[in-house]
């Protein structure tokens, strides 16, 4: 089992990120916040990616453009992920909490966090003597997870960080389990996530993505372009931002399919890697296991 030695979050790290967190025990609200355009340099290109277009073309101000977006919507985040999954987040984000196989007094890292559902989730099962961090580059984000992190009285067992997904501000194998939601369509480099994701997490422990996914059929794919493309822009539009609401179908389209994702998580070392299909293909979470 991973430990936690003081302070989780390496204090020296690149982007200063120890003097950035809030929450957690003795945590201070003393925001650092990262410059624009900063994200580290794209590693190589996932091989037999090149086809699937814009994720493997490093466009520099997608970190700059990501952030900005998610500080605009925060606020009505959590509302629309209900409204518009019909609330079936929740069952997918059980689903994938539980393929983390945490348990009480373990150390739990949640990528991308945002508002900190995942995190909140894993905090319950890691219990009173465990730990989870959540790392997130957009701060509004962030703020709102602290705030849902205080109501439930879980301050002392969950602490939030800005950080970069692909430079996790974490020492290797530090964690049990490294989780991350909905975040991959929204970063530059899949395979450096989850390769920080690997090396921060413990021999034995388990890395999950879960994801949104192309439908398996085309005919529900048809009803699904159509509700996701149409509908969900103009709700989005009415109670948060459209264009937000309209980069959500557009960052599916062309990203990688579940079976290249899979690949990813191989080729970061990972093993027994495994896909779970949710409601009709709509959502994928993977999971894989670092040797050991
Ligand atoms: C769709 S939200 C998901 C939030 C949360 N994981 C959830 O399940 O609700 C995507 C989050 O990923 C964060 N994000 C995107 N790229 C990131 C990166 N390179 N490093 C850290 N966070 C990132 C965004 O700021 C945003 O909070």
């Amino acid at each position: 089992m991973a430990r936690v030695s003081g302070h989780l979050l390496e204090e020296e790290h690149p982007f200063g990120i120890g003097g950035a967190s809030y929450g957690g025990a003795g945590g201070t609200p003393a925001i650092r916040p990262i410059g624009g355009g900063d994200a580290p340099a794209i590693g190589a290109a996932f091989p037999g990616t090149e086809a699937t277009g814009s994720q493997v073309s490093y466009d520099p101000d997608k970190p700059r453009r990501v952030r900005a977006m998610f500080g605009t919507i925060a606020g009505r985040y959590d509302l629309l992920n209900s409204l518009l999954s019909f609330q079936m987040h929740k069952w997918w984000r059980r689903v994938a909490l539980r393929e983390c196989r945490l348990a009480p007094g373990m150390v739990a890292l949640d990528v991308g966090a945002g508002t900190a559902d995942m995190a909140l989730g894993m905090a319950a099962r890691v219990g009173a003597t465990g730990h989870v961090v959540g790392i997130d580059f957009c701060e509004p984000m962030l703020r709102l997870g602290v705030e849902k992190v205080a109501r439930r009285g879980l301050a002392a067992r969950v602490q939030l960080a800005v950080g970069d997904a692909q430079m996790l501000p974490l020492a290797d194998e530090s964690v049990d389990a490294a989780i991350t939601a909905f975040v991959l369509r929204n970063v530059v480099d899949v395979p450096r996530t989850f390769a920080e994701m690997a090396r921060v997490t413990r021999p034995g422990g388990r890395v999950v993505s879960l994801e949104l996914a192309r439908p398996a059929s085309p005919l529900f794919g048809r009803i699904y372009d159509l509700y996701f493309h149409r509908v969900l822009p103009r709700i989005g539009g009415l109670l948060s931002s459209k264009e937000a609401y309209t980069y959500l179908p557009n960052s599916l389209t062309g990203f990688h399919s579940v079976e290249t994702l899979a690949a990813m998580m191989r080729a970061a070392g990972l093993q027994e890697v495994k896909v779970l299909r949710l409601t009709g293909g709509i959502v994928a979470v993977h999971v894989g296991r670092k040797p050991g």
